[in-house]
């Protein structure tokens, strides 16, 4: 079930998608939260730390999963989600190395998937914040995979390796092809609450498919119709088809 929150920009997402992040904090300091990587994050996240700075919100007892990371790149690739999260979140608040997991790209990524899964295997996660592709894709889940995926290797939609290059110097050819994602199976059955967020014209298709559109691979986010509690916070431009 979607309860959708249109706002004016990216600013009053943030807002919104932090202060949802912020209530469970409250609720429960030992959460096990589900993490993305991209852009649509970058002002949920400032927000956290500058709350765990003024606030002196914990991340002590916190757990934390990502959900990919690119296949090809060395962990301290500074394009890696690795890299990221360590650059935009984990490094600013207290939360324990250890309990930060991101999918694995070293050694063998069959073992990989099979071992985060394994991992994830005792928890339930909280909240889990999620992006979209303008290919409607979740994690890395591309249109076509089946919806109950599990944490899988995943061949890179051209469009996404498109809408990536501007992380990879309007390279194409920089983009890393492959990922390892959680799967849709994976969070559909794992997050308790997921928290979606986009903004900009170029998601307003992805957006009309995952709330409109038939609840089909194609558009992998529409596996989200059948999940109890989804709240899709969007501005009005990624709002535009509805
Ligand atoms: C990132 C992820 C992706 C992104 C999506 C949107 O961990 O799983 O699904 O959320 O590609 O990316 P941005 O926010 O950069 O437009």
């Amino acid at each position: 079930m979607f309860t959708i929150i249109i706002c004016r920009d990216y600013e009053e997402v943030s807002n919104k998608a932090f202060a949802l992040f912020r209530d469970q904090m409250k609720k429960k300091p030992n959460s096990v939260l589900g993490l993305a990587t991209g852009s649509s994050p970058l002002g949920t996240y400032q927000r956290l730390i500058e709350d765990h700075r003024l606030n002196g919100t914990s991340y002590r007892d916190v757990v934390t999963f990502n959900l990919d990371e690119y296949i090809g790149l060395p962990e301290d690739h500074p394009q890696s989600y690795h890299m990221f999260m360590e650059n935009n979140l984990f490094s600013k608040i207290d939360i324990r190395k250890e309990n930060t997991h991101i999918p694995s790209s070293i050694g063998d990524a069959e073992e990989n998937c099979k071992a985060y899964e394994k991992l994830l295997e005792p928890y339930d996660i909280d909240i889990q914040l999620l992006g979209i592709g303008s290919d409607g894709h979740i994690g890395f889940n591309e249109p076509g995979t089946p919806f109950d995926a599990l944490t899988h290797i995943q061949v890179l939609d051209s469009r996404t390796v498109r809408d990536n290059a501007r992380f990879f110097d309007n390279d194409v050819n920089k983009v890393p092809k492959s990922a390892i994602t959680m799967g849709s199976g994976t969070i559909m059955n794992k997050a308790k609450k997921i928290v979606l967020i986009a903004t900009g014209a170029n998601k307003a298709d992805a957006i009309w498919g995952m709330v409109k559109g038939d609840r089909d691979i194609n558009c992998p986010a529409s596996v989200l119709q059948g999940h109890p509690d989804v709240v899709a916070i969007i501005d009005r431009a990624a709002a535009g088809r509805l």
